[in-house]
């Protein structure tokens, strides 16, 4: 299937599934089980600057922004439904989000913000060398780019049996059609790449990478059990294997 294709897909499941996704992987948080913002402190001072969002969903994560007083507020992202839900989260709010697909151009400024960042978004372009130049091209000379992704081991790991089992190639960067998603009966399709594509194509822009974190369990969950279980996303399976990795990276 085309680039093209892909994105209308992609486009069709996340209208149909947005409503699943309110409030869910925004900041503080970075994704499931996983050390929290409040726990790793990665952005730089937040007052006064502008931040521009990769896959905005909700819009709770740029509520996150203006709480800490950016000064401005930009989101991008692929699904009308979910910029109608960011529109009402942010309301009252001054802010720019702008539906359309993160790898094209799109009208956003060049050489603007001071940050910009994506939580469990970037992953789902279709064109990995086109959106992060874009990225790039956004930020000003010194400005941050964080963003958390799930782990591409995690995700080749299968618990059964007490056991995690090594269900797929991790070396393999393919495609993956899924045929629902989130108990919708809604195609999706989810590019499957290694953490060493996603460092590259950083570098290869031109970005100076400072951190790499392979999630740690937040100390939330210190006190919790986390009994074997083979579900997907599960304490137990996150305390062996991160759930998400964690880029900061600087133009
Ligand atoms: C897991 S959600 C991110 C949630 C977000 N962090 C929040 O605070 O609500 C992933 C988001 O990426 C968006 N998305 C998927 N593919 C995209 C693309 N190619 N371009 C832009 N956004 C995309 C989806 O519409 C969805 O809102």
């Amino acid at each position: 299937m085309g680039q093209t294709n892909i994105i209308e897909v992609n486009k069709n499941c996340w209208n149909k599934v947005a409503h699943h996704f309110h409030g869910v992987e925004a900041l503080p948080e970075y994704g499931p089980f996983t050390e929290t913002e409040d726990e790793l402190h990665l952005f730089d001072e937040i007052k006064g600057k502008k931040v521009l969002e990769i896959g905005c969903g909700s819009g709770h994560s740029l509520k996150y922004m203006s709480d800490r007083h950016a000064s401005e507020l930009w989101g991008i992202d692929l699904s009308q439904s979910q910029i109608e839900t960011a529109k009402s989260t942010l309301i009252g709010l001054n802010t720019n989000l702008i539906c359309s697909p993160m790898e094209e151009e799109c009208g956003i400024p060049k050489e603007y913000f001071d940050m910009a960042f994506s939580i469990y978004a970037l992953g789902w372009s279709t064109d990995l060398s086109k959106t992060t130049t874009l990225i790039y091209s956004y930020l000003k000379q010194g400005g941050s780019f964080i963003f958390s992704w799930e782990h591409p081991f995690y995700s080749s790991l299968t618990s059964r049996n007490e056991e995690l089992i090594l269900s797929r190639e991790y070396q393999k960067e393919d495609m993956w059609e899924i045929p629902s998603f989130k108990g919708e009966s809604v195609q999706a399709i989810i590019p499957r790449r290694k953490l060493s594509t996603f460092l590259n194509e950083l570098i290869r822009v031109g970005f100076k990478i400072e951190k790499l974190i392979e999630g740690e369990v937040s100390s939330k969950y210190d006190n919790e059990i986390g009994e074997i279980s083979e579900r997907y996303y599960s304490l137990y399976k996150t305390r062996l294997v991160p759930s998400t990795f964690i880029i900061k990276a600087r133009k």
